[in-house]
């Protein structure tokens, strides 16, 4: 029998290309492909790209730039660069770098198998069009699960086009997936042994997918999931306050197998700044929208994202923004300096110092920590449950993550990967609980 062909692939960015990645490797494995960890034995190297700030669209470069002497000890070994890099460049990225051999953009996975046979003939392989049909209904079932937990993309692309940010351009307009293939596959997930699902979208409470009696949106969805026998869990990410229906903040209260956790991303805390992003509410409307949710579920954890350094943000503007986390109290969050995007409104605008970002970042993340904290140690002397993802480094351990997606150390001996267990939380530590199984 031949030798099956070795396929490399990194993914950079989120877990939508997370997600995208395990369906390459499906579609590679059909092809004959099996993955490897070692970049020098592989046949065919694939960098899963983003583009969603300017650090990481340079780590593109850089690892092509690494890749350039194991090609050259390996001629026949193919370069591929997939992701919203690949989007936003395309050809220009083999122009620059004509050590690439494929581009493909994050709408045209199912034709990953076509382009490699183009290769084969030595022909090239660019692909960034935005193709009518959807790339999930030509891509093999699942089969690449890694352990309990699985994302599932519902919706993908954008419409929103806040001022920063690449998303609306590298993953187009925003398309549902209809609700049936959605069930499917969260069946034959389950039935190979998942028990939570993260559902995926950049906008993923836009989601409105064709189902029966007209379109759905993300509510109904997660309450048929719910109805999946053997499906413990669900959560969901991202989602835009202003996509917030009431239905699903309903579910939040009603739906037991909905977590208790919601990133819920608002990026600055003055009414100035959100205008100028585009964000399209007021920082009052996100603390009313924040006050029903944890009206529906008190215990609900919240996170979000923040830019620091947005052009034009004045020492007031960032003062609001420290007066939003405060008032609203975060379970953690994720912040970045703001970075220009080729493209993008805000990019044509004066930026903010360089240092007075760096001090802003620096303050707002010391707030952050601190919250994280807080919302970890209130964890202690609670019962809470856990589904165990993986061993932990001492022997004996089990490592999983709670219903508010807190990572909890647990002395199981007897623990399995994908139990689900009643824990006492004993203690915590930066960036984790220890904890007793009941
Ligand atoms: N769809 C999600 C965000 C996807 S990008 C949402 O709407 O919230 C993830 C995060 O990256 C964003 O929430 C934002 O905080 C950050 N981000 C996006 N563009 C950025 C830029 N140009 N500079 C700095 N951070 C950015
Ligand atoms: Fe980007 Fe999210 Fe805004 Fe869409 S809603 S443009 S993905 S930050
Ligand atoms: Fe990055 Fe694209 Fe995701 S820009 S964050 S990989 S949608």
């Amino acid at each position: 029998m031949a030798e099956p062909k070795k396929l490399f692939i990194k993914t950079y960015g989120c877990q939508m290309n997370v997600y995208d990645s395990e369906r390459m490797v499906e579609s590679l494995g059909a092809e004959g492909y099996v993955t490897t960890e070692v970049a020098e034995e592989a046949d065919m190297v694939l960098l899963n790209t983003c583009h969603i700030r300017e650090k990481a669209s340079e780590k593109l470069y850089s690892d092509l730039g690494r890749l350039k002497p194991l090609k050259a000890a390996k001629p026949g070994m193919k370069i591929g660069v997939a992701g919203c890099v690949a989007q936003a460049e395309g050809a220009e990225i083999q122009r620059r770098m004509p050590l690439v051999d494929l581009v493909v953009g994050p709408q045209s996975y199912h034709r990953l198998p076509a382009m490699m046979g183009d290769l084969a003939q030595g022909k090239t392989a660019i692909e960034t069009d935005f193709p009518p049909e959807d790339k999930f209904d030509h891509l093999p079932e699942r089969k690449v699960l890694r352990g309990p937990s699985a994302f599932l993309t519902v919706q993908e692309g954008c419409d929103k086009f806040c001022a920063f940010c690449v998303v609306p351009y590298t993953r187009g307009a925003e398309v549902s997936r209809p609700v049936d293939r959605l069930l499917t596959e969260a069946r034959g997930l389950v039935e190979k042994g998942v028990k939570e699902i993260t559902l995926l979208g950049q906008n993923v409470n836009a989601y409105h997918g064709a189902g029966e009696g007209g379109a759905w949106g993300l509510a109904r969805l997660v309450r048929a999931l719910a109805r999946i026998d053997g499906l413990e869990r669900i959560r969901y990410t991202t989602s835009h306050p202003n996509d917030m229906e009431d239905d699903l903040i309903a579910a939040h209260g009603d739906e037991a197998k909905l977590m208790p956790y919601l990133h819920l991303p608002v990026q600055s805390g003055s009414d100035r700044i959100l205008k100028a992003m585009n964000r399209k509410h007021t920082r009052d409307q996100y603390f009313l929208l924040i006050e029903r949710i944890r009206a529906a579920r008190p215990d609900i954890l919240l996170s979000s994202d923040f830019i620091v350094g947005f052009p034009g943000e004045t020492d007031q503007d960032f003062a609001d923004t420290m007066d939003l986390i405060r008032t609203v109290g975060f379970g953690s969050s994720f912040s970045f300096k703001y970075s220009a995007r080729p493209g993008t409104p805000a990019a044509e605008k004066e930026p903010v110092a360089a240092e007075v970002a760096d001090a802003r970042l620096q303050e707002l993340q010391a707030l952050i920590t601190a919250q994280q904290r807080a919302a970890q140690e209130v964890m202690v002397g609670r019962e809470v449950g856990v589904i165990y993802e993986k061993p932990g480094r001492l022997p004996g351990q089990m490592v999983g993550k709670s219903d508010h997606l807190h990572a909890v150390h647990v002395d199981d001996p007897d623990g399995r990967i994908g139990d689900l267990v009643r824990v006492r939380i004993k203690a915590t530590s930066s960036n984790s609980l220890a904890g007793q199984r009941l």
